[in-house]
């Protein structure tokens, strides 16, 4: 893997602005080549900003739409409709103002009863979509959006938790015990065959997390971004200056 990129912005607007910039330069490349974009979306709040740019001119006429698969990196265990969800900020900070085809639109059902089960067709959908098979290796997204928590976790996989560990599946349900609940959560083995990675990490809160994950000693486990290392993919992280106080090496 090669080095990560790590660019410093001044602000969330700058790290929200410059994210529509790459996602755009990412997606008319793919869509180029192989005439498609496929992309796994963020949850958290710092993404909803880069959503709703990418929504607006200029960003919204630059990306021919009704190309781009639009799959999550994670969800939480509840409606589509439910405040915390996922999909439902992205709907309504992008995805509605769009005029996609639902088609495109591949939610994780994580208010389904059985997580196990959801997880696993939801694996499924990704390859029927990306077009292998669900028990071989998996696609390879061309880009994947992360945020980071100030507990260094991403997506769902979050300190000391089943997921972290997994070697087999691309899918899984992850028992978090600090929300006492499940996510369903991509895992590192689908994340790092990405084609890109960025990471949007914004505030003063995550500026430890961050340090740790890109100046700490290895420590996945604790540390859970750190396993975000893509195999041939581009990793890139835009960082605002509060988050990236704490690094010794500023770029
Ligand atoms: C989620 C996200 C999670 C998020 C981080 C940062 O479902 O919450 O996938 O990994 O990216 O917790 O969240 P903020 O952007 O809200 O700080």
């Amino acid at each position: 893997m090669d080095e990560p990129s790590i660019r410093t912005l001044a602000d969330p607007e700058e790290v929200s602005r410059t994210a529509a910039e790459e996602f755009v330069r990412i997606g008319r490349e793919a869509i180029q080549v192989r005439g498609r974009f496929i992309v796994a979306l963020s949850g958290g709040s710092t993404p909803r900003r880069l959503y709703e740019l990418l929504s607006r001119p200029p960003f919204r006429g630059q990306l021919q739409w009704p190309l781009v698969e639009f799959f999550w990196g994670d969800e939480r265990t509840v409606p589509p409709d439910h405040p915390d969800s996922n999909f439902r900020m992205a709907r309504e900070a992008m995805l509605a103002k769009l005029d996609l085809s639902d088609s495109r639109v591949h939610r994780i059902e994580a208010d389904r009863p059985d997580c196990t089960e959801a997880a696993r067709d939801y694996q499924a959908e990704i390859a029927r979509i990306c077009g292998v098979s669900a028990e071989g290796k998996p696609p390879r997204l061309d880009l994947v959006l992360l945020g980071m928590g100030p507990d260094a976790h991403t997506a769902s996989l979050f300190p000391s938790t089943e997921a972290l560990k997994e070697k087999e599946r691309w899918v899984v349900a992850n028992f978090v015990p600090k929300l006492a609940g499940d996510r369903l959560t991509l895992t590192p083995v689908i994340l790092n065959r990405a084609a890109n990675v960025i990471f949007l990490v914004a505030g003063d809160d995550k500026a430890d997390a961050l340090a740790a994950v890109l100046e700490g000693p290895p420590d996945p486990d604790r540390v859970p971004s750190q396993l975000i290392r893509p195999e041939s993919g581009k990793l890139l992280w835009l960082v605002d200056r509060s988050a990236a106080s704490r690094l010794e090496r500023q770029c």
